[in-house]
């Protein structure tokens, strides 16, 4: 990979050559050139994280943590080298912040039913945003179930902003906890979160950010941030899929009581009681996704290297490149014009369905995500069943785009 160390930042990437890294760009989808548009959905993985996986396979592959041989104790240092990198990556405090889990979807019910499940009761509220996605919704509607809390939701306009003073107002005493998206999926819109971290704080009402959209995309550093939570999903980092994290003080970890119960998690077990090892490790039961730590790990390092602020300031240009070229298509409405954005662009065409869309796109070779996008109430204020989504990321490039364009308008002619 030809990029500058981290160091001597912002430095020229040069691109292309980044781009060679990613071997499954160079394939061709039903003849014709690969044109990857869905990275939002999962982004694709360069070769030194398809290599650090095979390479785990063939040469370290044994159980963490539970051997003295050594090929436990290099799977342990991989594993547990992920945990370095995230901690480094987010801007965590400590280490001991970082619990390892599957993705932030399991981060999420795992500070639901950890952390927010005891502390509810009937009448609290939990406070969302009218752009989560299902990931923040489901969990916490699934515990107000159990406790009879109930959920608030702060909107949004039209072009896709969260209304921040609506936020701050709907802060009532009833709410216990508050989750937000840091980069709206559909949307692209990227939160005020420091902002809204702030707020909550000076009421005292934890705050989860869903980083799962952010994490591939800005710098992050969640003590600038302010928020308790933070979830993020490596497969959307360029690691492997089933990797992801959870960070939150080491107080409030130590708060929380195990979710699994199961094998690494404990200190002594009878048959009268279980002691419990410390956290994160109490959060981590069972074997790990250890050869997709491996990964994520190599592709934490990837993304560094090429440095978070060129990453940001590459997918901007792309985004701007985009957002015209695709204002010209006869008929496209754009859905999500925030002034703050990250490199998603949902559309719709008149008198297209989005399904129709995508599958005749498919056919041009161009992979673009349609459907609800995992955000039904996002779908119902746009009064819209599906939308269809070009997402993008650093190793996309401007003639990719053209050739989308250009396969939008044959795609037109044909539905019409
Ligand atoms: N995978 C989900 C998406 O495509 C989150 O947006």
């Amino acid at each position: 990979m030809s990029v500058a160390a981290k160091d001597v930042r912002p430095v020229a990437v040069d691109w292309a050559c980044v781009r060679k890294d990613f071997p499954i760009l160079a394939r061709k989808v039903h003849g014709k050139p690969l044109i990857y548009l869905d990275s939002a959905n999962t982004a694709q993985k360069p070769r030194q994280v398809i290599e650090a996986v095979d390479a785990f396979y063939r040469e370290h592959n044994a159980n963490v943590s539970r051997a003295v041989h050594q090929l436990s104790e290099e799977a342990t240092a991989l594993y547990e080298g992920a945990r370095d990198k995230l901690a480094v990556f987010l801007g965590a405090s400590h280490r001991d912040e970082i619990v390892l889990t599957s993705g932030t979807t399991m981060a999420t019910n795992l500070v639901a039913y950890s952390y927010l499940l005891p502390r509810l009761k009937p009448g609290d509220a939990v406070l969302v945003t009218a752009m989560e996605h299902h990931a923040d919704i489901v969990p916490w509607q699934l515990i107000c179930k159990l406790t009879g809390a109930h959920l608030k939701v702060a909107p949004i306009t039209e072009a896709g902003e969260l209304i921040v003073e609506k936020f701050i107002e709907a802060l009532t005493p009833e709410v216990k906890f508050a989750g937000v998206v840091h980069v709206s999926n559909v949307l692209g819109t990227i939160n005020p979160v420091k902002e809204l971290a702030r707020e909550c704080r000076k009421r005292g009402i934890p705050l989860l950010v869903d980083g799962s959209q952010s994490a591939p995309h800005l710098p992050l550093n969640v003590k600038a941030i302010g928020c308790d939570f933070y979830v993020v999903t490596g497969h959307k980092m360029c690691g492997p899929t089933g990797t992801g994290a959870l960070w939150a003080r080491r107080e409030i970890l130590e708060s929380m009581p195990p979710f699994f119960g199961g094998g690494e998690m404990i200190r002594t077990v009878t048959f009268d009681g279980t002691t419990f090892a410390d956290s994160p490790h109490k959060f981590e039961a069972g074997t790990p996704n250890t050869a997709g730590f491996a990964g994520l790990g190599v592709a934490i390092d990837y993304l560094t290297r090429i440095g978070m602020e060129n990453i940001a300031a590459r997918e901007h240009a792309l985004l701007e490149y985009a957002t015209p070229r695709l204002e010209a298509v006869p008929g496209l409405r754009i859905i999500g014009r925030a002034a703050n954005k990250a490199a998603v662009i949902s559309f719709l065409i008149d008198g297209m369905h989005a399904h129709d869309l995508a599958t005749l796109l498919d056919q041009e070779g161009v992979a673009v995500r349609s459907g609800h996008h995992c955000a039904h109430p996002l779908m119902q204020f746009y009064g819209v069943t599906g939308t269809c989504r070009a997402s993008l990321a650093f190793y996309n490039t401007e003639a990719e785009i053209d050739a989308f364009v250009a396969a939008l308008g044959r795609v037109r002619k044909l539905l019409q």
